[in-house]
């Protein structure tokens, strides 16, 4: 098949470059010259495992194409998805500029015969019922145009993986051949197919963030419970997520979540909800409990320390990517400058991201041992493998004062005590 992905982020180009290595031809429009001209010499912009490998391998074959025009791509295609960013307004109502500018575009360069013009961007229902009308109002009289929408769960750091091998293949569609066509384009793909109408495949991708979102929360809700009672939360929620009917992932305490979906699609259905006069109490307290989470860490940090410089390890939103969108430490960082304290900070792959924000405010090392010279303390806010079985006791030997603020539970709190360091873990009591 010939397939255009428009949008060059996590989901449009991991997903393009996956199509295009089963074989597929693969057009990707971007509109930023210089990072098309990026994408065409193998760079994939982001940093993603994997990524940099499959683009060029696929570049070399030819099978991946790169282009700003709509014309040749579009008029090519059997399938068009649609992979921009949807961006969330003051009010976390999801901007879906970008995605109604580019049906308007799409709608211009259709071919004669059959395409499927497929929502890959999270967005709210009955958004692709507006795609269709755009797309609709311009169409050529020999055109067929089906909508579909085809939701994407990929998690950044794994996206490749999840890409290949999710739990399920959602394809919503009020059209038979438009879910054939997609159904055929997805065979190499693992994973159960629910085949859906477009609301329900729209809200199947709002629904799964935010019940992510609500364990997460919920797990931070049990460690401030066992901050105030001695429970020590690890513990508790091993044992918790043994039920079967419960599970321990995405049960894990810490600064909160981040990333550019679940802080998004959470307050977007909010936003959504109250529009259709939904009751949205539950999602709010999501929230509301996510940022409770950050202040918590932040008042016992600033209760136990009392020195000038503090070293960060950590600065992503979550491990194995360089994006820092709506990232815990972001928040952090700016709570310890509002502090006036001198702040040192490490990240395998997210510094140049944080300097660009932060310039010259920081202090950045290049390694997690050079972070901690003259630092007074430790606060660890991403939890990198390399972080796992460091040599601890260098670390001790490195900082002025042996104390370590993990935000991620990194660590045994009796092994750190006999070490020698104070150590403040989320809800950690042993
Ligand atoms: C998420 C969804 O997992 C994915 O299915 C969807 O397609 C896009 O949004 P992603 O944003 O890549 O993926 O990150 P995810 O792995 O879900 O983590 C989100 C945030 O939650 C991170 O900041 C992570 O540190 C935090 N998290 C995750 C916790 O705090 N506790 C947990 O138990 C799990």
């Amino acid at each position: 098949m010939t397939i255009t992905f428009i949008g060059h982020g996590y989901v449009g180009l991991v997903t393009a470059c996956v199509f295009a290595d089963f074989g597929n031809k693969v057009w990707i429009i971007g509109h930023t010259e210089e990072k098309l001209k990026r994408l065409k010499s193998g760079d994939p912009i982001i940093y993603e495992p994997g990524l940099k490998e499959l683009l060029e391998k696929n570049l070399q074959t030819k099978r991946i194409h790169i282009t700003k025009d709509y014309d040749t791509a579009v008029a090519e295609s059997d399938i068009v998805f649609i992979a921009v960013g949807t961006p969330p307004k003051k009010s976390g109502e999801a901007d879906l500029t970008s995605v109604f500018e580019v049906a308007e575009k799409i709608s211009k360069h259709l071919k004669d015969g059959t395409t499927v013009v497929s929502c890959k961007s999270t967005v709210p229902v009955g958004t692709n019922k507006k795609v269709e009308a755009i797309l609709q109002k311009n169409k050529k009289s020999k055109a067929e145009i089906l909508t579909a929408s085809c939701p994407e769960f990929l998690r950044e750091g794994t996206a490749i993986y999840d890409t290949l091998n999710p739990d399920r293949v959602v394809v919503g569609s009020d059209s038979k051949k438009a879910i054939d066509i997609l159904l055929e384009l997805h065979k190499p793909i693992n994973g159960k197919r629910v085949i859906t109408n477009l609301a329900s495949a729209e809200l199947i991708k709002y629904a799964s963030n935010a019940m992510l979102a609500t364990k997460i929360s919920f797990a931070n809700f049990v460690s401030f419970y066992c901050e105030e009672t001695g429970a020590d939360v690890e513990k508790v929620l091993d044992a918790v997520g043994l039920d079967n009917r419960i599970g321990r992932v995405f049960l894990y305490p810490g600064v909160g979540y981040g990333g550019s979906c679940l802080p998004k699609d959470v307050k977007a259905l909010i936003d959504s909800g109250k529009t259709l006069g939904v009751d949205t109490s539950l999602l709010q307290e999501v929230e509301d409990i996510n940022e409770t989470a950050r202040k918590n860490f932040l008042q016992k940090l600033f209760e136990n320390f009392k020195g000038k410089k503090i070293a960060v390890w950590g600065l992503s939103f979550k491990p194995n990517t360089d994006d820092i969108r709506f990232a815990p430490s972001l928040y952090i960082l700016q709570a310890f400058l509002d502090k006036n304290l001198q702040v040192s900070v490490y990240d395998p792959v997210a510094i140049e991201n944080v300097k660009k924000l932060f310039k010259n405010q920081l202090t950045y090392a290049k390694d997690p041992y050079e972070v901690l010279k003259e630092a007074d303390a430790l606060c660890i806010l991403t939890e990198w493998n390399e972080f796992k079985q460091i040599d601890l006791k260098k670390v001790k030997g490195l900082l002025k004062n042996p104390l370590v603020f993990d935000g991620r539970n990194m660590y045994d709190p009796k092994k750190m005590a006999k070490l020698g360091f104070s150590y403040f873990g989320i809800g950690r009591n042993l």
